[in-house]
């Protein structure tokens, strides 16, 4: 069923429930696999990630798997970036020689995840690696790339599964294309 828009903007979906649900347990098993017999510790970036890390966590099969949350803001209100990233929440555990995977929404210009990188090698993690579920890989600024990427996806803003626009629509099931009247 087609998800209600607010009224003059418009939702198009772009990826079902059930393909992501899929794309997920594929992650989980790879994730799984490179990870066996290591602690892993899992950092979900709130608050977009927070749907696709829950989901993830229990698609990820090995003994020890921690999980601690960092809050990040790069937009304003709207779907511009303001180019300016700060610490909305800082992590609750140290990650000093732990093996780090950065769980993120999307990867978009990059600038987000530059800084994020950034913050947290400093704090001498045993390795430091990443999981995106979305990739926009046309909006990059910065060279960069995710260890693991859910699906590359065209320039265009979405929302769903836990990203927003303006703090709303998260709780859609399938990730959705927002058109925005001009
Ligand atoms: P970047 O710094 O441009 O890579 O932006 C990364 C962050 O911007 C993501 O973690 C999202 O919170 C947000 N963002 C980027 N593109 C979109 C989008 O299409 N929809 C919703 N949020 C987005
Ligand atoms: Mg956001």
């Amino acid at each position: 069923m087609a998800p209600t828009p607010l009224p003059s903007a418009t939702l198009k979906v772009l990826i079902e429930s059930p393909r992501i649900a899929q794309r997920v347990r594929e992650l989980g098993a790879e994730i799984s696999a490179d990870y066996q017999g290591r602690p892993l510790r899992l950092v979900g970036v709130l608050k977009g990630a927070w749907i696709f890390l829950a989901d993830l966590i229990r698609a990820i099969r090995l003994d020890d798997v921690t999980v601690d949350f960092l809050g990040l803001a790069s937009y304003g209100a709207g779907a511009e970036t303001s180019g300016e990233v700060r610490i909305t929440k800082d992590l609750d555990m140290s990650i000093e020689g732990v093996d780090v995977l950065i769980v993120e929404d999307i990867l978009d210009s990059g600038v987000t995840f530059h800084y994020l990188f950034g913050v947290l090698s400093a704090r001498k993690p045993k390795s430091l690696r990443s999981v995106t579920l979305l990739d926009k890989p046309s909006r990059r600024v910065r060279p960069l790339r995710a260890d693991y990427v859910g699906f590359t996806i065209p320039d265009a803003f979405v929302v769903g599964y836990g990203l927003d626009y303006a703090q709303k629509y998260r709780h859609l099931s399938d990730v959705c294309i927002l058109g925005l009247p001009t």
